[in-house]
């Protein structure tokens, strides 16, 4: 008789996440502006981070310096891009990580140390709860834009104390009430870090981001971001004074011991920031307020105000269902569930971006009022 694998015991695990309707399955698909193809059939795209879908350039690949930025991966086209970034935050510096992801990662395990105080938005991304374990830090979560709980909990003693919000929340598009914060961090004292991930290019004047949009730029401490998301490219940074990219230069492990991004992947990111972004910021804005209005015509609540409409559903397995619906009848919104939001808050998470045209919206409206229909046990509520 066969003797049992070693790796057996993978299999329940895996039976436990098919259980709760969580399990997660790569899909291959090729995307082309508005739309992606997947299994060959043509799809309506609503779940691209791609916001400002500023028309694609052609890269060009001579040879990748394959090395870490601090050994001889530092090409200098990270120079220009880093100068730019750091002028676009008001900041003194930027330095630039892989993705945003390892951004968070490295500084906030760097800057927040022993003896320290993080307060940390419960919603905030999975990246900032990865990085605030992996400082020695004391973690302390706040309710999600509570600004009493916040206050509450900054009396707790700790040297430094940092508070660390988003700033448009990913999964729920909400702004975080950045206004307040600064203003109670700064009675307190308290460093502010946002992650401006989703904020980043698209809110604000110039695109500036979420701290522009509430004229509280100068408040910002430390601003971390994706270039993954709004400009479409790839990587992510920091942006601060210059003792923290001093620091994170020295101490962050996501920016230390790995390969540096390419520099046909820098140049293509300046080039992208260098375009005309207020035109796609222009249709981007058009199509949320075509789409937002549509989806509460329709019978939706819709309370988001931003590029990122989230449809609560509820239960996973009817998210699931839903999402399947939009997919036969040509419209991709990806159905998210736990742990990436609460158990029984599964949702579909809809991103508007400037790529999409009036008709696309039209017919993505179409097949939204079917789906109403159909699924008449959703909330149909949103944040
Ligand atoms: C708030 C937030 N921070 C950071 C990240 C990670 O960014 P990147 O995709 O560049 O790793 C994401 C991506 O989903 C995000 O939503």
């Amino acid at each position: 008789m066969a003797s049992k694998h070693k790796l057996n015991f993978i299999d329940s695990k895996i039976r436990e996440i098919r259980k709760n309707n969580l399990y997660r399955k790569l899909q291959y698909g090729k995307t082309q502006g508005s739309h992606i193809t997947i299994n060959g059939k043509k799809l309506l795209n609503l779940c691209s981070n791609d916001y400002l879908g500023i028309p694609t350039s052609t890269i060009q690949i001579k040879q990748l310096q394959s090395s870490s930025r601090l050994v001889s991966g530092n090409d200098e086209s990270y120079k220009k891009l880093e100068k730019s970034l750091a002028k676009h935050k008001s900041q003194q510096n930027s330095l630039i990580f892989p993705t945003g992801y390892m951004a968070n990662l490295g500084v906030i395990s760097s800057v927040a140390q022993k003896g320290d105080v993080i307060l940390s938005d419960e919603l905030n991304h999975a990246s900032i709860i990865e990085a605030c374990k992996l400082s020695d830090a004391k973690v302390t979560i706040y309710k999600h834009n509570d600004m009493d709980d916040l206050q509450k909990k900054l009396k707790v003693k700790g040297k430094n104390k940092f508070i660390i919000t988003e700033g448009i929340f990913s999964m729920d598009g909400d702004f975080s009430s950045l206004k307040q914060i600064t203003e109670i961090a700064e009675k307190s004292k308290a460093i502010t870090i946002v992650d401006d991930a989703h904020g980043d290019f698209v809110v604000g004047s110039d695109g500036k981001g979420t701290p522009n949009y509430f004229r509280v730029s100068k408040k910002i401490d430390v601003y971390i971001s994706s270039l993954s998301k709004g400009l479409g490219s790839f990587g992510g940074y920091v942006a601060s004074q210059n003792n923290v990219i001093d620091l994170c230069i020295n101490k962050s492990k996501s920016f230390i011991y790995t390969s540096a991004l390419p520099s046909f992947l820098i140049n293509y990111t300046t080039k992208r920031f260098e375009s005309n972004r207020e035109r796609q910021k222009i249709k981007l804005e058009k199509n949320i307020k075509q789409l937002s209005t549509g989806l509460k015509q329709i019978g939706f609540k819709i309370n988001s105000k931003t590029h990122i409409i989230p449809i609560i559903i509820g239960n996973e397995k009817t998210a699931m269902d839903f999402g399947k619906f939009l997919k036969d009848n040509g419209v991709f919104a990806q159905p998210i569930r736990y742990p990436t939001v609460p158990k029984n808050q599964a949702r579909l998470r809809i991103s508007v971006t400037a790529w999409l045209t009036a008709n696309d919206i039209e017919s993505a409206l179409n097949v939204f009022e079917k789906a109403l229909k159909k699924f008449r046990t959703i909330q149909s509520s949103s944040s």
